[in-house]
């Protein structure tokens, strides 16, 4: 078996920060290249930026950058997003690499030598935004692009062309021979359908613009930038140079991952030029569907872009992580809210999961002084438990290896259901009751902590540092990796007599509410953007003067009877004691505050809160999962005004 794996994500443009599709590709890829790395394959997984091309050139321009300034401030932002999620690529491959300059131009010139590449005039409509031309019979009325439905611009130029047509033949066989070639089905029909329209010679050098790779002894003539930005999945192996570059190690690529919206390109136009070029197409070429947004296409003129950074910060990364990929079947369209997110979190994440753990662990704490007990016998519901999860790591490999990423997952949590509902009947809390049952009590709990360890390496890909938190409080070291897929569906290799880690929850439960509130819309829009904040968000000096935020003394602090949430806060304010009550109990015991100083807003309309009557409001940061009061300097007298 050819134990080496080769996965990309497409480049991406520089004309704007990442957003939450651009994390989508790239974490299911990172999913796909880490299950890979864990069956003991030789993995490459690269992914990169694509910095030319007209877009590019005017993006910049509007910001008074040069394209290469620009490319840079926006190539810095993907690295810092890929190094924030741990993205685990190999390679990052930008088009402005002199590796890659040089790779372009040897294709073209390949191309031209064999005369598969021929000059002529180009005559037809162009749309900038998805660097895609068009014929006339190809757009509807008002000549909108059909992919983005923007304007297309008319062009008559001098153009180099690709003999596209002559591959034709040769591509539909392919595709028809390989059924795994491009997938979902779906798109597997679209792209056959476009492909038997009959497929033209394309256009592949542009001359108004210069922002690109020069045809080599054609200089005038820029290299299409769709050619420019195909070739990088070869180019970043080294192609065309010598005998032992990673070209000849990894190509043809396993998976190239691409949005619906870019099929056409790889699957005809990258595949034909590979045709061309002799070499082998791509195993695969998996389109995934778009997300929107609360229902809404995502767009930076509906301000309703969803910011990686914020979001992860927020909601922390592998619950994220988990969300986009269970969320939506892998290849279908999905929608964005924070509520779905929150609902995620809260049921799978917090309470199936995570209680399955706290709760499992904490028996093994409490009945066997935290060491893994040595089973007795098992019965049939034991061997149920083990058998299941054999058989589910079986379709788990078969879902992950196809890219149903949603489905493997589906599969795990089948597992997570069966150990909670295993223990529910089991009931080791009665087993523990008696003596004479301390055999079987080591039998059902040897099975549950088995099948955690086991759930701990089929989230490994998708949940990496919550899988390697999982193993320590089972007390084990590193991180799951296997000899080959099979060895994924063994089960009772646990070790009895190992000494458990520290037990704790793996994902904090979020109160919707409080996290609801705390989604500020400027901050859902605004963060990531390039641009400046717009004026309409800025308020006066004088609008500010309104609220009078001073510091306040605390003297005393109690709960507020049948609440959770609320502190009665007795606070000196220079002038007297008022009352406040404050939302901040679960993160604050009273004891902690007293004897404090803090921010208070002294104008604020009273408000009564379960009964008791609040003058005033105490500040602090909520970051999702806790408050934070904003305390300052015991020096600062009570009453002194903030500003
Ligand atoms: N530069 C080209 C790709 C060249 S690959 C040789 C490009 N770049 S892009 O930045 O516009 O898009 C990159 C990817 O992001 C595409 O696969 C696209 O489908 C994906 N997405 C952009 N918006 C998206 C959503 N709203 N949802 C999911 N993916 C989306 O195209």
């Amino acid at each position: 078996m050819n134990r080496r794996f080769y996965i990309t994500t497409p480049i991406y443009y520089v004309n704007d920060v990442p957003h939450i599709g651009h994390m989508y590709t790239t974490i299911a890829a990172d999913t796909m290249a880490r299950f890979k790395r864990m069956c003991g394959y030789d993995v490459y997984f690269l992914t990169g930026t694509d910095e030319h091309g007209q877009k590019i050139e005017q993006a910049a321009a509007e910001k008074g950058l040069k394209p290469k300034e620009l490319a840079d401030q926006v190539v810095d932002r993907y690295y810092k997003l890929w190094g924030k999620l741990g993205i685990q690529n190999d390679s990052f491959i930008r088009t402005t690499d002199n590796r890659h300059y040089a790779a372009v131009q040897n294709v073209f010139e390949t191309l031209k030598k064999q005369g598969d590449i021929y000059a002529g005039e180009y005559e037809g409509l162009y749309c900038t935004p998805c660097e895609a031309f068009w014929t006339e019979s190809q757009l509807g009325d008002g000549q909108l692009c059909p992919d983005c439905g923007r304007p297309t611009v008319r062009m008559k130029e001098p153009s180099y062309f690709f003999r596209m047509s002559k591959y034709q033949d040769m591509l539909l066989e392919h595709i028809e021979k390989n059924p795994n070639f491009i997938r979902p089905e779906s798109r597997r029909n679209e792209a056959l359908a476009f492909i038997k329209e009959g497929l033209k010679d394309l256009s592949v050098s542009r001359v108004n613009f210069s922002w690109g790779i020069p045809v080599k002894d054609d200089p005038e003539h820029i290299v299409y930038v769709w050619v420019d930005a195909l070739v990088n999945y070869i180019s970043a192996l080294g192609y065309p140079s010598d005998e032992d570059s990673l070209f000849k190690k990894y190509w043809p690529a396993n998976f190239h991952l691409v949005g619906k919206d870019i099929l056409r390109f790889h699957t005809v136009y990258w595949s034909t030029i590979l045709l061309a070029l002799g070499l082998e197409l791509p195993r695969s070429v998996f389109a995934h569907g778009w997300w929107t947004v609360e229902g809404q296409k995502m767009s930076k003129t509906l301000g309703n872009v969803v910011d990686p950074f914020y979001l992860t910060d927020k909601f922390g990364i592998e619950p994220v992580r988990y969300f986009l990929l269970r969320e939506v079947t892998f290849g279908l369209d999905g929608d964005f809210s924070y509520k779905a997110l929150i609902h995620r979190i809260n049921s799978d994440l917090a309470n199936d999961f995570g209680n399955l753990v706290t709760r499992s662990l904490g028996m093994v704490e409490k009945y066997f002084d935290g060491v893994i007990p040595a089973p007795d016998i098992f019965n049939g519901d034991d061997v149920r438990i083990h058998t299941l999860i054999a058989e589910t790591a079986a379709q788990y490999v078969r879902f992950v290896d196809e890219m149903s990423l949603n489905r493997a997952l589906l599969a795990v949590w089948d597992i997570v259901g069966a150990l909670n509902k295993y223990i529910d009947e089991m009931q080791p809390w009665s087993l523990a009751k008696n003596p004479t049952l301390k055999g079987r009590l080591s039998s059902v709990l040897y099975t549950v902590s088995d099948g955690l360890l086991s759930l701990s390496n089929f989230i490994t890909p998708f949940m990496p540092e919550t899988a390697v938190k999982l193993r320590k409080q089972l007390g084990m070291d590193g991180t799951a990796s296997f000899k080959d897929e099979e060895e994924l569906g063994v089960t009772r290799v646990l070790k009895p007599g190992g000494k458990l880690g520290a037990v704790s929850a793996l994902f904090p439960r979020l109160d919707e509410k409080d996290i609801m509130s705390s989604i500020h819309d400027s901050v859902k829009v605004s963060a990531g953007s390039l641009k400046t904040q717009p004026a309409a968000e800025f308020i006066e000096y004088k609008d500010f003067e309104k609220v009078t935020v001073i510091a306040g003394h605390i003297e005393g602090a109690v709960n507020v009877p049948d609440s959770e949430k609320l502190l009665k806060l007795s606070v000196n304010d220079g002038k007297g004691v008022r009352t406040i009550v404050a939302g901040i109990a679960k993160s604050y015991t009273p004891e902690e505050l007293i004897g404090k100083k803090i921010a208070v807003v002294e104008n604020l309309k009273p408000a009564k809160l379960m009964g008791v009557e609040s003058r005033g409001m105490a500040l602090a940061a909520f970051d999702g999962q806790r408050h934070h009061v904003l305390f300052l300097p015991d020096s600062v007298p009570a009453g002194t005004r903030i500003k």
